[in-house]
């Protein structure tokens, strides 16, 4: 049935078969298959749980599965093995990466903590399970301002590796960080002119941006927020149309939950589709199908770097209950 499927021309049917091809399958692997929003939206369909990053953390925390299929990126796949050393954790795209992340190699940021001995490290958790091993605490788009302002005022703050959020999270918070000089290709690749050219098209329109964009977008934004706080703002606000400054995976359950609500995507600067990003595009459906078939491609982590890793991860959850 499966290889009718993959070799079928139509789109709906062929996912309809993957689709239950990938029920009957996690049945009998008792697995879990969790999703980031910036997935194709055939995977959001098939997915168990949808969230942001501290909602899959807190998910994968959770889960009484015995394999969770963690459909997003490397990052967060190796978040979930973390938290659940005993468990297996595909990844359907073990290149799956994310530029953040990429931006900060470990043994840089080690001489980074060794340059500032007397500062708190908060690092992003887009960002490897060795650069975790070496940080005091983990916080997401969502709980960073939150957990920033729980630190001691006395201490300095280093934050790695986004700057965009960093320095959000420094007028938000009101403290002053050491950045990591890192980015995401996605959130720095949207265009000015064309956001102002859908704002004239759209003088109602309410403006919705995710912090990992750069300053000049987030000045033009009415609300910012993770991806969750995006969608709960399209639902609850009083406004019919919106665009939308992040990965435009996350209009698909815009569009579901308020459907009579109008949203606009931020195209890239040369009206490039690269505003959707690479690295979570990578996973498939097929290749959702292939990971629970083979049980591979896994997560593995050395238990060293995992122990240390973990103990921020936790803090963070503590902190942001
Ligand atoms: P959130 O899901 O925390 O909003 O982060 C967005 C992101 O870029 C994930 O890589
Ligand atoms: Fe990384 Fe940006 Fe892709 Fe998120 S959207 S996974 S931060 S490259």
């Amino acid at each position: 049935m499966v290889f009718a499927a993959i070799h079928n021309t139509d789109d709906s049917a062929a996912n309809g078969s993957l689709a239950a091809a990938i029920a009957a399958l996690k049945r009998q692997r008792h697995a879990v298959i969790l999703a980031h929003y910036y997935q194709e939206p055939a995977i959001q369909d098939i997915a168990d749980f949808i969230g942001d990053s501290l909602e899959l953390s807190r998910k994968a925390a959770a889960t009484e599965a015995e394999v969770i299929v963690f459909c997003g990126v490397h990052f967060m796949a190796e978040t979930a093995k973390i938290l659940n050393p005993t468990k297996t954790v595909l990844l359907p795209d073990l290149e799956a990466g994310c530029t953040l992340a990429d931006a900060c190699p470990a043994e840089a940021f080690a001489r980074f903590r060794a340059e500032h001995p007397d500062h708190i490290a908060v690092s992003y958790i887009n960002c490897s399970a060795a650069v975790k091993a070496q940080s005091d605490l983990i916080c997401t788009s969502s709980n960073a301002v939150d957990l920033v302002k729980q630190l001691p005022a006395d201490r300095p703050i280093l934050f790695a590796p986004d700057q965009n959020l960093g320095r959000w999270v420094q007028r938000q918070s009101g403290r002053e960080l050491t950045l990591w000089p890192g980015s995401c290709i996605v959130h720095e690749t949207f265009s000015e002119q064309a956001l102002l050219r859908l704002k004239l098209e759209h003088p109602g329109a309410e403006v919705l941006a995710h912090p990992e964009c750069q300053q000049h977008l987030l000045d033009l934004a009415d609300f910012i927020g993770s991806t969750s706080k995006l969608l709960h703002r399209a639902e609850t606000s009083s406004a019919l149309c919106f665009i939308v400054l992040t990965e435009p995976g996350i209009l698909h359950q815009m569009r579901k939950a308020v459907p009579h609500k109008a949203f606009y995507e931020v195209p890239g600067a040369d009206g490039c589709s690269c505003n959707a990003c690479p690295y979570m595009r990578l996973n498939t459906l097929e290749k959702v199908w292939r990971c629970l078939q083979d049980m591979a491609p896994a997560i593995e982590l050395d238990e060293a770097t995992r122990e240390r890793a973990l103990a921020p991860i936790q803090k963070m959850l503590e902190l942001s209950r």
